[in-house]
């Protein structure tokens, strides 16, 4: 049997996703690039933005066409969104499976289901905030185990969950109602799995959390996990998304001044400049408090590369709260920045409690000039990289042609990532795929960095 994956969202997501294609392959189902030519259709979702939810209807709207030349197809949709509407996704014509993302180790066994008995079936936490997750964590964690290559992913690279869930409850967010609550994996675990990715070749691990700073497993800090993940041998680059900027631990910048392997890389989101915004989304900090972070960041990691998210038109942001978060991101003097248009998400407080009162026309004029200023900077920023020599990790070829037409056979446009995160694209064979190389930048823009590269 052919299946056809399509996953949308975070990292968390696409670690998610690669667990799933792992156990698939393990059962014996072929994967296809072609919905066409599928038995089985697979969709990991997202709920986080109200943008997410569409793609995957119009996804399933593409499916219930396939479906009346293809009656057989079986589709599964999985993740956030499928806890989020549970068994009403499955009056969706196309839909035969709903599965939450805590029963994801389930979905070989419910596709068979579904396809011996023509059923429709669903796997979802009732209340995914006070299940006894114990258990379900024990079953995730052996899932996760079984995982020892990564499938699908980038050469070389890998994602390794250190906690599940959240318990911020920030006003506007969905992931505590769909990922359920708070749990850190035990560091035992964590570190039993990376040695089986180093072995498997693995050189960069990507350590996943909510709240990756709020790690805490019987009195071991994130701290303490870095210290430990870097004494995996075959692992030379550790990187970590995303941090919280509350009770921020001062070790964790210590640890990558002392680790070489853990990269100088921080995505710390603000969401706002405004105290009253960030008040409203119960942040529980100050725009102070978060810059006091940033400071210290800098003070001890001098060349630490930050990365922040901000939502613009969260409700009752006037003028005024929006030039705040422009001051704030002046301020701040990020790599890059993620923007969102604040979306309203059902159950959550923000949309229980506050009227989405910013009109779509000024979300979007905020966001454009929010970018602007961020653009304005990272273009002058990367211009001061011009000359330098960076090492990093080589991804594959790039989808887009960035720079001149390449005429030597054997070479194409290649792209890859520094420790510090910045995309750098050159030209190279393609069999450096998956390994380091040194670059000597040459050009840059306000998102790449080009280069060209340095012969030993
Ligand atoms: N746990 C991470 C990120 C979670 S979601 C963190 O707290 O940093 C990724 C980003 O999506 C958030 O940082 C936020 O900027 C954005 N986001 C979350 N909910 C949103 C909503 N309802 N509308 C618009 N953007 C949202
Ligand atoms: Fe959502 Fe806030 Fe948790 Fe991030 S910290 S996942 S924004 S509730
Ligand atoms: Fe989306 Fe779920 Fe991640 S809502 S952002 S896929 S945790």
């Amino acid at each position: 049997m052919k299946v056809f994956i399509r996953s949308f969202g975070c990292q968390m997501n696409k670690l998610d996703t690669n667990l799933v294609v792992n156990s698939f392959l393990q059962a014996g189902f072929q994967f296809t690039e072609e919905v066409s030519e599928s038995d089985v259709v697979l969709i990991n979702t997202c709920s986080v933005r109200n943008h997410a939810e569409e793609r995957v209807l119009s996804l399933l709207g593409h499916l219930k066409h396939i479906k009346k030349t293809n009656p057989h197809l079986v589709a599964a949709v999985f993740g956030c969104m499928a806890q989020r509407l549970k068994e009403d996704l499955l009056s969706h014509e196309a839909v035969n499976i709903v599965c939450g993302p805590l029963q994801i180790p389930e979905l070989v066994s419910l596709v068979n289901k579904a396809v011996e008995q023509n059923t429709k079936l669903t796997a979802v936490s009732s209340d995914i905030r006070h299940n006894p997750p114990q258990q379900q964590s024990d079953r995730l964690d052996e899932f996760e185990l079984l995982y020892d290559k990564a499938q699908d992913n980038l050469p070389a690279q890998a994602y390794v969950r250190v906690m599940r869930g959240c318990d911020k409850f920030c006003s506007y967010c969905v992931v505590p109602y769909v990922r359920g609550p708070e749990a850190s994996r035990p560091p035992q675990k964590i570190i039993a799995q990376i040695k089986k990715l180093a072995d498997a070749g693995i050189k960069q691990i990507t350590l996943l959390g909510q709240t990756v700073n709020s790690y805490r497993y019987n009195g071991s800090s994130f701290a303490d996990l870095l210290y430990e993940v870097s004494k995996v041998d075959g692992i030379e680059w550790v990187k970590f998304v995303t941090c919280y900027p509350k009770k921020f631990d001062e070790r964790i910048f210590k640890a990558m001044v002392d680790l070489p392997k853990v990269c100088r890389y921080l995505h710390i989101p603000a969401q706002s400049g405004s105290d009253k915004i960030l008040k409203a989304m119960n942040r529980g900090y100050t725009c102070a408090q978060y810059l006091e972070i940033i400071d210290k960041a800098r003070e001890i990691v001098p060349d630490i590369a930050i990365a922040g998210d901000f939502i613009v038109g969260f409700p009752g942001e006037t003028d005024e709260d929006f030039q705040k978060s422009i001051e704030l991101v002046e301020k701040a003097q990020y790599k890059n920045c993620f923007i969102f248009k604040y979306s309203p998400r059902p159950g959550t407080r923000a949309d229980e409690k506050l009227a989405d009162d910013v009109p779509m026309e000024v979300k979007k004029q905020r966001n454009i000039e929010l970018l602007a200023v961020q653009d304005k900077f990272s273009e002058n920023l990367n211009k001061s990289f011009i000359g330098r020599t960076v090492k990093v990790l080589v991804e594959g070829t790039s989808k887009k042609s960035h720079l001149d037409k390449v005429g030597k056979e054997g070479v194409s446009q290649l792209i890859g990532r520094t420790a510090g995160d910045y995309i750098m694209v050159f030209d190279g064979p393609t069999n450096l795929a998956g390994q380091f190389v040194d670059i000597i930048i040459t050009k840059t823009s306000s998102l790449t960095l080009f280069g060209r590269l340095k012969l030993m």
